[in-house]
């Protein structure tokens, strides 16, 4: 497991901090924001979200995990989601509390359409959020079971005005990478997450080095890395 920096020592990332605080603004402020974090693995997504959850109400954040095995089960993901807002089920139409009870396991039934499941998750958030914003975080889209996924990128499309933040990370270069799952967000608002430049490589390279290193050996690390933090950490941590 990686662990994540706290938001203050993020390196080189301030246009990135910024569209997420405006992100958190504008639902702070009534709106509703959809957003895809695209990058290559360990180029620091996970550790966006993470600051953005740092900066999100307290209490008001509900985020998945994946596992990198992938999961097959479908709606385990939408469960993760779902699970901490169950409170807010009652005020929703049956058909769509039942739909949803279904697909979550808790309670028995034929298997709902996904249109009536997305409706069901729609309205979920919506309660959720009446109060206080809320913000959700699917991260490593491309281990998520593809159901989830659907209706999730099928909530994100149709979120309005309910105050609720819904942000995706998808790596794009995982092993195992499910391309559906990745084309079920196109289209979605996107936030691309660059390698880092020289300086901020060198900068997190200085920070996680434990002293002074031989400027050659300092170079080749940055050179090496190619601007990726995790690639940056690991190498530094072989010193
Ligand atoms: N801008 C940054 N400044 C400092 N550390 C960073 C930065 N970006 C990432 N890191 C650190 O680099 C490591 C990898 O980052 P992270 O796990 O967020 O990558 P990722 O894009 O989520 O990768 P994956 O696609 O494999 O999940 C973590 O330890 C993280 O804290
Ligand atoms: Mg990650």
């Amino acid at each position: 497991m990686t662990s994540h920096p706290s938001s203050s020592s993020l390196r080189g990332r301030a246009r990135e901090q910024k569209m997420l605080d405006r992100l958190l603004l504008d639902v702070r402020d009534g709106h509703s924001r959809a957003l895809v974090l695209h990058g290559e693995s360990g180029v620091g997504k996970t550790a966006l979200l993470t600051y953005l959850a740092g900066r999100a109400p307290a209490g008001r954040v509900v985020r998945t995990v994946a596992v990198e095995t992938g999961s097959e089960i479908a709606y385990s993901a939408l469960q993760q989601v779902c699970a901490p807002l169950l409170s807010h089920l009652n005020p929703l139409p049956a058909a769509q509390r039942s739909a949803l009870s279904t697909a979550l396991g808790l309670s028995g039934g034929e298997s709902p359409g996904h249109l009536l499941i997305g409706l069901a998750v729609l309205g979920l958030l919506a309660q959720a959020a009446a109060a206080e914003p809320l913000v959700c975080i699917v991260d490593d889209v491309q281990w998520l079971d593809s159901v989830s996924v659907a209706i999730l990128a099928f909530v994100a499309r149709r979120l309005d005005a309910e105050s609720v933040a819904l942000v995706f990370a998808v790596s794009t270069s995982a092993p195992g990478l499910a391309p559906a799952n990745v084309r079920l967000l196109v289209g979605l608002p996107e936030l691309r997450v660059e390698r880092l430049g020289d300086q901020d490589a060198r900068a997190l390279l200085d920070a996680a080095l434990p002293g002074p290193v031989d400027p050659s050996l300092r170079d080749l690390i940055v050179a090496e890395s190619r601007g990726n933090p995790l690639a940056l950490l690991e190498l530094a941590r072989e010193i």
